[in-house]
């Protein structure tokens, strides 16, 4: 089976078996057979978030539960989506029914599944704000569990099922914790400035939603037209100690305060300062408006994406000794 529509890079290998999942009970009489067990797996949501370096030598899993159901009690409403849909689908449920909370979280590829297992954030938000539960097939014992917020240890980029739980469990249902009331987060510069020549003073969700989703399509390129997997680099969090070494060298270096008196540094900023930012190198490259997104101009492989990225790692760190984490996971 080809895997090429089933990535938003656009790679194309092959995997040896396919599974689609539409039902919860899909899973439980995939796994009564032993032999899937022995294989190798990969489970796909969105396929926006891996960059497949070759052929597929074990069972893709595909999951397509639907569905979305809300329930509302007092202020809050509790969402339920299924891992499967579409998380902007999910997101424009939202706002329509003013549910309020993921408007930031607007236009962010992938599905409602992936979304915990990397903890997707951007522009002030990321999904722990709004995530209550999740429903997840344990594949060793056939049983179904629900994680907590506090299961899941979300962490910038990070959680339970990327650490200590990774490949043993397939989330199948997301419960969010939403509100009916508003709680803005506007502190994001462009989006304040967006908000500001479209003369908005007082927003509303769908408004944060449309100025999102315009910074997005302005910054970062369409999977439809040119394949990419958004950041393929994490931001890279140093200690106080190595900061300042830094800004000794560097002092216009872009950075933020993290928690537990660590900073972060914008990655984009570092590869930009390395003369990468809009660079192709055979089929590959960085974004010309963003170059913490590596993208594929057509017929890349895996690989050379693949070794493009070491590069970027390699002048980075060669420039400010800060090593660059990829952010996308690698399938080989
Ligand atoms: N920058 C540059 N050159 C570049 C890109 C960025 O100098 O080519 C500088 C910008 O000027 C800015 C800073 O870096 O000062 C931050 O840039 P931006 O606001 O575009 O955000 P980012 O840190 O590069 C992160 C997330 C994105 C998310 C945005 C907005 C990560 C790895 N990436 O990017 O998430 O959309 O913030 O909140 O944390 C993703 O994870 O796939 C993703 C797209």
């Amino acid at each position: 089976v080809s895997l090429k529509n089933f990535n938003t890079f656009g790679i194309d290998v092959n995997a040896r078996y396919f599974a689609e999942i539409n039902h919860e009970a899909d899973l439980v009489e995939l796994f009564a057979d032993p032999q899937w067990h022995k294989v190798q797996r990969l489970v796909m949501g969105g396929g926006s978030n891996m960059l497949l370096v070759n052929d597929f030598d074990g069972l893709v899993i595909r999951l397509n539960i639907r569905g979305i159901q809300h329930r509302i009690s007092h202020d809050d409403v509790h969402v339920d989506a299924g891992a499967g849909e579409v998380w902007n689908d999910l997101v424009n449920y939202c706002v329509a029914h003013g549910f309020a909370g993921m408007e930031n979280l607007s236009l962010i590829p992938g599905s409602v599944g992936a979304s915990p297992i990397q903890n997707i954030g951007a522009y002030g938000v990321e999904l722990k704000d709004v995530f209550e539960s999740c429903h997840a097939f344990e594949i060793a014992t056939g049983e179904f569990r629900t994680f907590s917020k506090d299961d899941c240890k979300f962490g910038y980029r990070e959680s339970v099922f990327k650490a200590e739980l990774a490949g043993r469990f397939i989330i199948t249902s997301v419960k969010f914790k939403l509100s009916l009331e508003p709680h803005l987060n506007l502190k994001y510069g462009a989006i304040e400035q967006e908000l500001a020549n479209r003369n908005i003073e007082n927003p509303s969700i769908k408004d944060v939603s449309q100025v999102v989703s315009h910074i997005r399509v302005s910054k970062l390129p369409d999977p439809s037209t040119i394949g990419n997997a958004g950041s393929f680099f994490k931001n890279p969090v140093i200690s106080r100690a190595n900061f300042e070494a830094l800004m000794s060298k560097h002092p216009d270096v872009v950075n933020y305060p993290a928690p537990d008196n660590m900073v972060k540094l914008a990655a984009g900023w570092l590869i930009e300062q390395c003369g990468w930012k809009g660079k192709q190198v055979g089929h590959t490259g960085t974004w010309k408006n963003q170059a913490l997104v590596l993208v594929n101009h057509g017929g890349a492989t895996g690989e050379e994406v693949y070794n493009f990225s070491s590069q970027i790692i390699d002048s980075v760190y060669d420039k400010f000794g800060v090593l660059l984490q990829r952010e996308v996971n690698i399938v080989r």
